[in-house]
């Protein structure tokens, strides 16, 4: 169904021209709104939280609207800014300074917020991880991080690895639990005895922040690296393409495991002072209708896995909530379809705007401003300060409507910093100036960018990234499984669902039992959302002669492609 393109629509939002604004722009023009332009002094706790907690007209604003099933909670600039300084205190007394690896494993509640801005304020890097982990993939970022503090809740602590974590000094419990020992610290304890007042520490621009762990293809996840400059980015976006102003209730459905509930979840409402509304517990439409009508939100930022749902949950759902405060939808993650654009027209009266970007990029690069017609199907243009292009495998750019490469030229202010641990991962992302994104697109006549698909074999299920070797490294630890190939699935409602091929051990028969188990042992193992969904027995995987699964070749025969070329295939 071809959608048609969708004109810009006056009335509240900001229809500055950026078009026209990237001619003449400098990021120094941003730098100016942060008072480190001048006094050099620099974190990101204090733009985000303590500047609006000293201004006298914010500081019993409500920064965090936060509820789940079982708790509500309003809290103030003035609160975060204390109990934050109350935690850094916390965190200073157990020895933790600069630089160190602080990593929080804990559903979104009041205290994730509190903790995540004491770790800034120590200047001590955060390293959120996302709830439904299993025990290998906390392992991974532990070890890999080096993280010596982890916060997390008893409900989660048996997912917490006991050995292999030389590194691992301490284990902050928020909540009741009945751990005794040195290695645990109770968080209701220390906090009730720390001081309200806290030293911030002042760092470098360029000094470490953030560290989100993402897949690629090959290996274990990779630590993205994020600095304190990524800030000037989130500020000017939050501005332009979310249009937050002073009186909005914003919110973001993304869990801050991921980068779109840090960048967007945490720092672009609250470098703006902005109501930040925080959902805790699993997805239901009538929640999100709820959640929306509620809060009375303004400006929502969610994924297109999400707006499926909505759309399949039909239209009674939305029509019984009272949405008119709602101006603004963008979403993110995924392509966004047509159809779902097309379906937010008369859901919402709103039009959608999606927004492209990655874990790697830390902030939105390709957009749909308010004042852009949109086309849907297209994720959009540049935003100013960026430039943006297909290249060849050379890095060469190529002409309009060619397909190709997606990147960006180097050097944007929320670009990371470095692969944790692995230069050589982090240089191979560049060639000749360009950041080459793994993202297949095309731009046309007029400089919108269209994307295509991902050019190596990473899985986006339901908007989260999946490597397939970790799956493939799962799955073979299983007593039945030999070998295994893993490949995305396109699917209607998740984008892409996980799909492996596996071989059997001698003594094993398939069934359905069997394959229930396997699921289930990725599902305790890794995490829910890279446990495959189909699971098919073969009596071999092909693999070329050095020993690699040729997933491609596995996902041709699945949707009964040509094979392209299998001179490599192993006899
Ligand atoms: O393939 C692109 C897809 O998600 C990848 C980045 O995933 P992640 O690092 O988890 O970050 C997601 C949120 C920032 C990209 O390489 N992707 C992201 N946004 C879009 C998209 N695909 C199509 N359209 C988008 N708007």
């Amino acid at each position: 169904m071809a959608v048609e393109n969708i004109p810009v629509r006056e009335g509240k939002p900001n229809l500055k021209d950026y078009e026209k604004a990237r001619e003449s722009f400098t990021w120094d023009e941003v730098k100016k709104n942060f008072s480190w332009s001048e006094t050099g002094k620099v974190n990101m706790a204090y733009e985000a939280v303590d500047r609006h907690a000293e201004d006298p007209k914010k500081k019993n604003k409500t920064a965090l609207l936060y509820s789940s099933p079982d708790r509500e909670e309003k809290v103030t600039f003035s609160d975060l800014s204390q109990s934050s300084n109350q935690f850094a205190n916390v965190l200073k007394k157990y020895g933790v300074s600069k630089g160190d690896r602080v990593f929080l494993f804990m559903p979104r509640s009041p205290e994730f917020y509190t903790s995540f801005f004491g770790i800034l304020k120590v200047g001590a890097i955060a390293g959120p991880l996302f709830e439904a982990f299993m025990e290998q993939a906390v392992r991974d970022r532990l070890q890999d991080s080096g993280a010596s503090v982890l916060i997390t809740t008893p409900d989660l602590l048996g997912r917490v690895p006991q050995d292999d974590l030389p590194d691992l000094k301490k284990i902050v419990l928020v909540g009741e639990h009945d751990q005794s020992g040195d290695k645990y610290i109770d968080y209701e304890t220390e906090m009730n005895a720390a001081s309200t007042d806290f030293d911030m520490e002042w760092v470098d621009l360029e000094d470490g922040m953030l560290l989100h762990y993402t897949s690629g293809s090959t290996g274990k996840p990779k630590g993205v690296y994020h600095v304190h400059n990524a800030m000037i980015q989130h500020y000017a976006t939050a501005e332009w393409v979310l249009d937050l102003k002073e009186d909005d209730v914003y919110w973001c459905t993304a869990d801050p495991g991921w980068v779109t509930g840090t960048s967007y979840g945490i720092f672009a409402p609250w470098l703006h002072g902005v109501t930040n509304v925080v959902r805790g517990g699993r997805f239901t439409p009538e929640d999100w209708y709820g959640t929306l009508e509620k809060y009375e939100v303004t400006v929502w930022y969610t994924a297109p896995t999400a707006l499926r749902k909505l759309m399949s949950a039909g239209e009674e759902a939305v029509k019984k909530h009272a949405l008119s405060p709602l101006r603004h939808i963008l979403s993110v993650g995924e392509p966004l379809n047509p159809e779902v654009i097309s379906w937010g027209l008369d859901a919402f009266d709103l039009r959608i705007h999606d927004t492209w970007w990655m874990t790697e990029t830390g902030a939105q690069l390709i957009v749909n401003f308010p004042s852009m017609e949109i086309r849907p199907g297209s994720m959009g243009k540049p935003i100013p300060g960026v430039e943006a292009s297909i290249v060849d495998n050379e890095g060469n750019e190529l002409p309009p409507n060619q397909m190709g490469n997606l990147a960006i030229k180097e050097g944007w202010p929320s670009m990371m910093r470095a692969i944790w641990n692995r230069p050589e991962k982090y240089e191979s992302y560049f060639i000749n100036g360009w950041y080459v994104s793994g993202d297949s697109a095309y731009k046309d006549e007029d400089g919108y960018f269209w994307f295509q698909g991902r050019l190596d074999d990473v899985i986006n299920t339901s908007g989260e990234r999946v490597g397939p070797f970790e799956v493939e490294s799962k799955l073979i630890e299983h007593p039945a499984v030999s070998e295994a190939g893993v490949i995305g699935k396109p699917d209607p409602e998740r984008g892409e669902i996980i799909k492996a091929f596996i071989t059997l051990n001698d003594g094993y028969e398939d069934s359905d039992e069997l394959r229930e188990d396997i699921r289930k042992f990725v599902k305790t193992g890794l995490s829910a959302h890279a446990a495959p969904r189909e699971l098919e027995v073969k009596d071999s995987i092909p693999k070329t002669r050095s020993g690699k699964i040729m997933r491609r070749l596995l996902k041709s025969w699945e949707l009964g492609l040509p094979t392209g070329d299998t001179s490599t295939l192993e006899e």
